[in-house]
């Protein structure tokens, strides 16, 4: 059996993990037993908390607690988008070389991350879970992203998965991964015929749509198209800035400012949207929203599906590109399937629904779950499992940009069209411009347009030691692939001569180096160390906390009072005394500080204890004076030492 390899759906808003096992896919509960984990990271002055633990606590602690790292992970800090998102964000990003970074206040020092590495800690907690479930240690994933994620934020999401102690197997395309869960669904369908599958992925921060066609095991993607920037979040900022403004006109009081008032309005606006999927109108009702006056309102489904029917409207223009690039007509969809939390939204599946003819979209599988059940299957089959239910298992994905270089006239000169299937290769010849030249610099971009000003430049790559001679007499040949993860991987050949040289290649974007990544991936263990002894210290803690409260309820039993001399019952009484002020001063002792504390009141404590256990053991087995308060609450007299 090889080690067990997991699929993760590293989601903006949930992630969730499944594993392939006795032939099926697992979808693995958190130690909450919820199927999905909150893709939040929480600092205090004491811990770190990653999941529900840290969004439960998020409304105390909100400049400290950590979400959405997938809205910043691969942009640069003046990505327009990063830009209008800071806003909405209590926490505070700052910006190091270019890049976005997260400042956060933890165990009283000030401490800055990376997108990279928050989203790390999401994928360290999901593969915790991942081994508390399996009983193995975890190192092999296969990890999702929106399918129109573009290079740098797959890097991103790579090196994330490097940092956190995971071989990223791969990177897969998020509709892919659901169409994988929709297909195996399917597998046994008698009619065996090529079946065109339009996957809708609507989430908390991201949407994708993909059409694919699925022929027997054979999948293949055959155009994509989305919005990276489109998602549930996007409508709970609507409702947020709805009640914000309505609270503003009925009281005067703003409290956008508020991070504290803000984040107990937003939690209560996402659970109004929730309500607003099965409810035609519903309540909101914050006590004490904002320097001490409570909230009360009400909203309607209309009101709602009007403050965002902009949003709404705008999932539909991926739907057209995905079916123009495919060259495949809206009545050639065979099923439409809907995936991600938001697609519960009435409103959006009935713009689908008539969008195509009124062909009910698919929903036979579970909307928050089937990203994660397919990279689970793909995370099995390449780490070389074998299986009837994933033989002939064959994925084909494509590209979601066009690729290509900058040319005279700032032209976009694409070598690598999209929706090209993966992966894929495209050469180019370029020679220098002056003689003796040792350096040419090549500038890539993706995108859609014609000029590259209108394109996303992905760096610069600058081809070193070209052996000197005359001006265009070099012949340098460059190779873009794209790899199985859509990744840009750039190679350069020098063949003036006659014989082939490699070139070295630099690239200058804004990409964590290995460096830094080795770093990360130290102190990523090293939080996890301090993760655990933490949790360590907080169990002895607790052991002292119980046995000083179970030994105050044993002693205060008649039958202890009466058999147990005044002189033991005092001495006792002045260690559990002793014990408990220095409890309360003492909250953030070590473990083994704890640890002493309890040997120390065991020793004054057992001998007592057990003396009176015997004692009443024997009067009871001589039938004399049952005990009325029955064993049962005191501290059981273990052997200690
Ligand atoms: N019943 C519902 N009605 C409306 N929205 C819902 C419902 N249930 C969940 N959602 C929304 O779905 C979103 C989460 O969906 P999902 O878990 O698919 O997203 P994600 O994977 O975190 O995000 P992404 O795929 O964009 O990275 C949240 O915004 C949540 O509020
Ligand atoms: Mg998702």
């Amino acid at each position: 059996m090889p080690a067990p390899a997991v699929g993760i759906d590293l989601g903006t808003t949930y992630s969730c993990i499944g594993v392939f096992k006795n032939d099926q896919v697992e979808i693995i509960a958190n130690d909450q037993g919820n199927r999905t984990t909150p893709s939040y990271v929480a600092f205090t002055d004491t811990e770190r908390l990653i999941g529900d633990a840290a969004k439960n606590q998020v409304a105390m602690n909100p400049v400290n607690t950590i979400f959405d790292a997938k809205r910043m992970i691969g942009r640069s800090y003046n990505d327009p988008d990063l830009q209008s998102d800071m806003k909405h964000w209590p926490f505070k990003v700052l910006v190091s070389g270019g890049k976005p970074v997260i400042q956060v206040e933890y165990q009283g020092e000030i401490k800055t991350f990376f997108p990279e590495e928050i989203s790390a800690m999401v994928l360290v907690k999901m593969k915790e879970v991942a081994e508390a479930f399996i009983g193995e240690t975890v190192t092999k994933a296969v990890i999702t992203v929106p399918a129109y994620f573009n290079d740098s934020q797959r890097q991103a999401t790579k090196d994330a998965g490097t940092i956190a102690g995971l071989e990223v197997l791969r990177i897969i395309n998020e509709p892919t991964a659901a169409a994988i869960a929709y297909g195996m669904d399917k597998k046994n369908d008698p009619t065996k015929k090529e079946r065109n599958v339009l996957i809708f992925d609507l989430g908390g921060g991201t949407f994708d749509v993909s059409l694919l066609t699925i022929d027997g095991g054979i999948f293949e993607v055959r155009a994509t198209a989305g919005d990276t920037h489109l998602g549930g979040e996007d409508f709970d900022n609507r409702l947020v800035d709805y009640f914000a403004t309505e609270f503003k006109t009925r009281c005067g009081k703003d409290l956008r400012n508020n991070a504290r008032a803000m984040r107990r309005l937003r939690t209560a606006c996402e659970r109004v949207k929730r309500t607003l999927s099965s409810s035609a109108s519903t309540n909101i009702e914050i006590d004490a929203l904002f320097e001490g006056v409570d909230f009360f309102s009400k909203i309607t489904r209309a009101r709602f599906e009007e403050m965002c029917r902009d949003q709404f409207e705008r999932c539909l223009e991926p739907v057209k590109k995905v079916l123009s690039d495919a060259d495949v007509d809206v009545r050639a969809v065979d099923d439409v399937v809907l995936v991600g939390g938001s697609t519960r939204i009435p409103r959006i599946q009935q713009m689908v629904q008539s969008f195509f003819n009124g062909k009910e979209p698919n929903r036979s599988i579970n909307p928050d779950e089937a990203v994660a059940y397919g990279a689970a299957v793909q995370a099995y089959v390449l780490s070389g499992g074998k299986s009837k239910q994933t033989e002939s298992l064959l994925l084909l994905d494509v590209t979601p940009l066009s690729l290509g270089v900058e040319t005279a006239g700032g032209v976009m000169s694409v070598l690598i069209p999209r929706n090209s299937a993966l992966p894929c290769e495209k050469s180019q010849t370029f020679s220098t411009s002056a003689d003796n030249q040792r350096s040419v610099e090549i500038k890539v971009y993706e995108g859609e347009r014609p000029l590259v000003s209108q394109c996303q430049c992905l760096g610069t790559f600058t081809l070193t030691d070209i052996p000197p001679a005359p001006r265009g007499k070099p012949r340098i040949t460059v190779s873009f692939g794209v790899n199985t993860d859509g990744i840009l991987v750039v190679t350069a050949v020098e063949d003036s001569a006659g014989k082939s040289k490699a070139i070295t290649i630099t690239n200058d974007k804004g990409r964590l180096s290995r460096e830094q990544i080795e770093k990360m991936v130290e102190e990523a263990e090293k939080f996890s160390e301090e993760d655990r002894a933490n949790a360590e210290r907080i169990e002895s803690r607790n052991t002292l906390e119980n046995y000083t409260f179970s030994l105050r309820s044993t002693m205060n039993e008649p039958d202890m009072q009466r058999e147990v001399s005044r002189e033991d019952l005092i001495k006792l009484q002045s260690a559990v005394d002793a014990v408990s002020a220095w409890l309360d001063e003492n909250r953030d002792s070590t473990k083994e500080e704890y640890d002493s504390k309890v040997k120390e009141i065991e020793k004054v404590a057992h001998p007592i204890l057990s003396a009176y256990y015997t004692k009443r053991a024997a009067q009871q087995g001589s039938g004399t004076g049952a005990a009325e308060g029955d064993q049962g609450s005191g501290p059981v007299p273990d052997e200690v030492d």
